[in-house]
């Protein structure tokens, strides 16, 4: 296989950059940022000197189109994504964008189809869906372990964001919902199949504890062709750190996964270790939840590798911004059943998947007369197996 390099425009330093530059320089990896952009020269030069990049600049458009540089990585507030999308679309350069795509569909879907009529690669940054654990869950959801998925939950709450634009419903388009849901509706469309079409959401969302107009928390149902529900809970107001889990119930089995606070490895200090212990910590004493490898946990590696090993096999990536663009239609439906507080349709001006899927469920046989409800071993050794007459419908229990 040819094994190409990159050569990488980053547009932005915050939080994101910062985890981007670790995943793509903290290991002796051959995609490299070249150029690094950032609103104050003092911090792209502070930036670029932490991770040997050649060129730090304030001009986006000047970053952007930099001859150095094959791909632009947006690392940037939610609305600058579609101005920066364009931009570089219209460069010709391969474009990778972080999550949430857009703030709303209707942005989203600018995007979609710029990248898509300039024919350049494109990916979207959803880290999450690459957590080794996650693909590790998904591989065994595709190989039969849990039968066909009935119910995906996923939970992302953490004490709040870190930086002024979060709380600004103009610049993120939205509270906790836009900011962490957006990771929660992938990871279940991911787990149901994302060839499965969201159909309509139930949505509650509150503002309970912080000045803003968007919400601070939020939980909905999401309903899928197949029959199958993705719950998600999100908070911008949930104390004692960031907790991401996720589970998975099918027909033949469930999988739990907890990607940060209990990730077996538990320290108690009654001094503190005076530094950065976890993303969103809130203590630096008492028991702590550090994370070993958090780059890593959180599926960045993972990401920048489908990513890059795409970009070279000229295939699209695992998380496109079609996907982007379906996270953001299903957020703006919740938008619009929290308001409504009725079940909302998830509205698609594009679809890709199946046409053909229906709510059907199979019934496991006991014989030829009847359905198996259930077997269960009792406390006294004998087993009970429920069963029920496929005409007559009627329930009976043999005991052996
Ligand atoms: N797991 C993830 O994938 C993940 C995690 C965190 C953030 N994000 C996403 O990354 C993006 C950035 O978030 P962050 O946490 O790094 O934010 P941040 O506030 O830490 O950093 C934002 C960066 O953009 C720059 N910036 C801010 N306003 C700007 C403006 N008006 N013009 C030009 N530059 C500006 C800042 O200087 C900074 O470099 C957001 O879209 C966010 O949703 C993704």
């Amino acid at each position: 296989m040819e094994t190409n390099s990159h050569n990488i425009t980053l547009l932005g330093t915050g939080l994101i950059g910062v985890f981007y530059a670790m995943s793509l320089h903290g290991q002796r990896g051959r995609d490299r940022i070249k150029v690094v952009y950032s609103r104050s020269m003092e911090r792209a030069s502070q930036f670029a000197g932490d991770w040997q990049i050649p060129h730090a600049c304030t001009d986006m458009d000047e970053a952007i189109e930099h001859p150095e540089t094959d791909v632009v990585i947006v690392a940037l507030p939610n609305h600058l994504h579609l101005e920066t999308v364009l931009k570089a679309a219209k460069a010709g350069k391969s474009i990778l964008c972080t999550k949430p795509l857009g703030r709303t569909a209707a942005e989203a879907l600018q995007m979609l189809k710029a990248v898509e009529e300039a024919g350049v690669f494109q990916g979207y940054l959803e880290d999450l869906c690459y957590t080794p654990k996650t693909l590790k869950a998904l591989q065994s959801v595709k190989n039969g372990a849990l039968g066909k998925v009935l119910w995906t939950r996923s939970r992302e709450a953490h004490p709040g964001p870190h930086s002024e634009w979060f709380w600004d419903v103009e610049k993120s388009g939205g509270g906790a919902m836009i900011d962490l849901a957006c990771h929660c509706v992938e990871i279940g469309r991911n787990f149901i199949g994302k060839d499965i079409r969201p159909i309509e959401v139930m949505c509650w969302a509150a503002t309970q504890v912080k000045p803003i107009e968007a919400e601070d928390n939020a939980i909905a149902l999401i309903k899928y062709e197949n029959g199958a529900i993705s719950q998600f809970e999100v908070s911008w107001t949930y104390r004692g750190g960031m907790d991401l889990r996720d589970e998975v119930a099918g027909v033949e089995g469930v999988i739990r996964l907890d990607h940060f606070l209990r990730t077996g490895f538990e320290v108690y200090t009654a001094t503190g270790e005076k530094g950065y212990v976890a993303e969103k910590a809130e203590s630096a004493t008492g028991w702590l939840f550090p994370v070993g490898d958090e780059v890593n946990a959180l599926g960045y590696p993972h990401m920048f590798t489908d990513m890059f090993e795409s970009m070279d096999q000229e295939k699209a990536p695992m998380e496109t911004f079609y996907d982007g663009y379906i996270v953001n239609a299903i957020l703006d439906a919740c938008y619009a059943s929290a308001k409504s507080k009725q079940w909302e349709l998830v509205k698609l001006e594009v679809w890709r998947g199946r046409n053909d899927v229906s709510a059907d469920t199979s019934k496991a046989e006991y014989d030829v007369d009847h359905y198996l409800m259930k077997t269960e071993l009792l406390p006294d050794g004998r087993t009970k197996t429920v069963i029920k007459h496929k005409q007559t419908g009627k329930l009976r229990e043999v005991i052996s």
